[in-house]
């Protein structure tokens, strides 16, 4: 089979490194990929928004199975012109990618179909917003509508920092904003490979979204993460499967967007059960780096199997895996390019191309999180050493990382 991943970060490169893994493959295209990924698939030079690019590649490549990595594209409806062109592809639709890239579908749906999740209000009225945030007093949750990548979320602490969140907000024309329950708990990622209302969940993995240790600073893409969670055992996750997962598949064939691909729950284990913080219509990154290397069955057969309704067993490796992301000086608030990276021949780790390019120079940084360095070992504790041992072999003036991921399941 020939197989082709879209998009160019460390995600991407996870679902590529797994899918070449697999017995019925025989080459794994990236488009258009990254350093890492040019180490065993082939690179080819189209966007990850370029669909008309991507259809007429896959067509004229006989490519038999597209795997989509990013929202974006998704959200542009790549899925929906693959079909359309008879050319399979795991993702989904650009309604059902709604899940995502509207907060406000997805909390209605939650509410209509009884799925746990934050009491929440929308507004697109700034005096009714700030009025909400002083009824309700902190703390509170601002988030932005529409895609933005993990950072448009403000878990405010105090009123003032909640309304200097709806400030920022509504300076955008047309903003919508969701106003929520700040849930209190303990978060991790369950990604499901979902099609109509066949929903098979990976292990699971925890993120570490602040940009500082301590959980501090502002929230990031994910600045590390880890697999499997001890607090989430397996009668947790099945109990997210059937009281959160399956019932959003279910809600989605209901109201005639049904959901193929990777569907992510960012849940929080609470007191008073599990609640959704939030649905994504892909696989996380960096969950998918920590996630993808435990699993020891075949990635591109499970993916197929879903695709036909069948129902899957999925091997996992005992192992821990454990990642922390190198990110660029200033991230979240801007990336850096362009700075000189070495020492990665000198480690055994798995090492993810998050955003970086090959000059003649040598490999560079390119993007806001740059690498994730990843390790697997018998024990949480083990892993966290062996990454942190390797990190420190990574050379590179413009990148800084998080001491402390995977610290609180310790
Ligand atoms: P989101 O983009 O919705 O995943 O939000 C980013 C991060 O903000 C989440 O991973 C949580 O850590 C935090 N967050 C979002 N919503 C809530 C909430 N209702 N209560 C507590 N924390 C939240
Ligand atoms: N790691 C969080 C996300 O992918 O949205």
């Amino acid at each position: 089979m020939k197989i082709l991943v879209i998009g160019t970060g460390g995600r991407e490169h996870a679902l590529a490194l797994a899918a070449s893994k697999s017995s019925m493959v025989e080459k794994v295209y990236c488009a258009p990929g990254n350093p890492g990924m040019a180490t065993f698939g082939e690179c080819v030079d189209i966007s990850a928004s370029d669909i008309d690019g991507l259809v007429s590649f896959a067509k004229s490549n006989d490519i038999d199975l597209t795997i989509v990595g990013p929202e974006a594209v998704l959200s542009l409806g790549v899925v929906d012109a693959f079909e359309q062109a008879g050319l399979k592809i795991f993702g989904p639709t650009q309604k059902a990618t709604q899940v995502e890239s509207s907060k406000d579908f997805a909390k209605n749906i939650m509410k209509k179909y009884n799925i746990p999740t934050a009491e929440y209000q929308t507004f697109d009225n700034y005096e009714q917003a700030v009025a909400y945030v002083k009824e309700k007093g902190a703390p509170i949750v601002v988030k932005e509508d529409g895609l933005k990548a993990g950072k448009g979320v403000t878990v405010a602490q105090s009123v003032a920092q909640a309304i200097e969140a709806l400030d920022i907000a509504f300076a955008i024309e047309g903003n919508k904003v969701v106003i929520e329950e700040c849930l209190v708990g303990f978060e991790f990622s369950l990604i499901c490979l979902v099609h109509n209302d066949l929903v098979v969940p990976l292990e699971v993995a925890q993120d570490h979204k602040c940009v500082n240790d301590g959980d501090t600073g502002p929230n990031t893409g994910g600045m590390g993460s880890y697999s499997p969670v001890k607090k989430i055992t397996p009668e947790i996750i099945q109990e997210a499967t059937d009281t959160i997962m399956v019932p959003m598949a279910k809600a989605m064939m209901e109201e005639g967007v049904p959901f193929t691909g990777f569907l992510y729950g960012g849940l929080m284990l609470c007191e008073d059960g599990i609640k959704t913080i939030e649905f994504n219509a892909r696989f996380g990154d960096p969950e998918a780096e920590v996630i993808l290397c435990r699993l020891e069955s075949d990635f591109v057969q499970a993916i197929l199997d879903v695709m036909d309704g069948k129902e899957v067993n999925l091997k996992w490796s005992n192992k821990v895996s454990h990642g922390v992301v190198m990110a660029s000086t200033n991230y979240p608030a801007s990336s850096t390019k362009g700075a000189l990276i070495t020492g990665l021949d000198n480690s055994d780790a798995l090492i993810y191309h998050m955003g970086t390019k090959m000059t003649d120079q040598g490999l560079v940084t390119n993007g806001g999180r740059v690498l994730m360095v990843v390790t697997m070992e018998d024990t949480l504790e083990q892993a966290f050493a062996h990454t942190y041992a390797e990190v420190e072999k990574i050379k590179c003036d413009e990148l800084f990382y998080r001491h402390d991921i995977g610290k609180k399941d310790m």
